[in-house]
C-alpha cells in the first residue's frame, strides 16, 4: 500500500481506525439468492473474512476482530452448525500452517468448552504459536455473547478478591483485555442491531451499517465504510 492511499484512507496518520470489528452478517441470504445451501454461504464468508484479514493488515489496522459464532447461533439447524465448525477447523488449520509467513496474532474470545476437543485445541495452538507476532491481531468471537462476556468479567474480579473497581480494571477482565475498544464496528446485511456483540467495548464506537451481504464485503467496500469513519466528529461525549 502506498503512503499515499494509505494517508488518503486515513486523513492522515491518526486517522485510520485502530481496531474494526465486523458482525458477519448476510452469508444465509447471499447463499440463498444463489439456491445454495447456507453453508456455501459460510463458506464465502469464511473467504471475506481472511481476506478482511489480510486487507486491515495491509492497512495498518492493529486489531480486526469478528463475530463468527455466538452463544445464540446454537438455536440454527444442527447441520448449519456443524458446517461452521468444519469452516472454523479448516481456517485454524490453514492459519497454523502460513501464520509465519502472515504474522497475524489470532485470539479466540468466548468460551470454548462446548467445542470439539480438536477445535479446542487448535484454537490453543493457534494462540500458542502466534503470540509473539507483530503484523497486527485477529480476535475471532466463537461461543461469544457481549452479556456473557460481562458476567464472566464479574466472576473473574470477585475471583479475584473484588480489587479495587475502575472502568479500567473491570475492562481488563474482558476476553480482549486491555486492547483498545474497537473504533468502527462494520455490520453488512442491512440489519442495523448490535446483536450481543462487544456490549461493554462498543462504548464509544462509531458504527457503519451497509446493505451488502457479508461475502461481497470486499476492499472497495472497507475503504467505504473507513471513509465514512473518517467524516465523522468523535465527541467521546465533549463538545467540539
Ligand atoms: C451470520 O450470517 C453469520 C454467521 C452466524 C456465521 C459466520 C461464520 C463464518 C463467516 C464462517 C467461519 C468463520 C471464520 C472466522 C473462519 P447469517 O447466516 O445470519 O446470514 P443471513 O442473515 O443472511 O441468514
Amino acid at each position: 500500500m502506498s503512503a499515499d492511499k494509505r494517508a488518503e484512507l486515513a486523513g492522515g496518520p491518526t486517522g485510520l481506525p485502530r481496531h474494526i470489528a465486523v458482525i458477519m452478517d448476510g452469508n444465509g441470504r447471499w447463499a440463498k439468492m444463489r439456491g445454495m445451501p447456507r453453508t456455501a454461504g459460510h463458506s464465502a464468508g469464511a473467504d471475506s473474512f481472511r481476506r478482511a484479514a489480510r486487507y486491515c493488515q495491509k492497512l495498518g489496522v492493529e486489531y480486526l476482530t469478528v463475530y463468527a459464532f455466538s452463544t445464540e447461533n446454537w438455536k440454527r439447524p444442527r447441520e448449519e452448525v456443524e458446517g461452521i465448525m468444519a469452516l472454523l477447523e479448516k481456517y485454524l488449520r490453514q492459519a497454523l500452517r502460513d501464520m509465519d509467513k502472515e504474522q497475524i496474532r489470532i485470539c479466540i474470545f468466548g468460551d470454548l468448552t462446548p467445542f470439539s476437543p480438536k477445535l479446542r485445541q487448535m484454537c490453543a495452538a493457534c494462540m500458542e504459536k502466534s503470540a509473539g507476532y507483530t503484523g497486527g491481531q485477529v480476535n475471532i468471537c466463537l461461543n461469544y455473547g457481549g452479556r456473557d462476556e460481562i458476567v464472566r468479567a464479574a466472576k473473574r474480579w470477585a475471583a479475584a478478591g473484588c480489587p479495587e473497581l475502575t472502568e479500567d480494571v473491570f475492562g481488563g477482565y474482558m476476553w480482549g483485555g486491555h486492547i483498545p475498544d474497537p473504533d468502527l464496528l462494520i455490520r453488512p446485511g442491512g440489519e442495523k442491531r448490535i446483536s450481543n456483540f462487544l456490549l461493554w467495548e462498543l462504548a464509544y464506537t462509531e458504527m457503519y451499517f451497509s446493505d451488502v451481504l457479508w461475502p461481497d464485503f470486499d476492499e472497495k467496500e472497507f475503504d467505504k465504510a473507513i471513509a465514512a469513519f473518517r467524516e465523522r466528529n468523535r465527541r467521546f461525549g465533549d463538545v467540539q
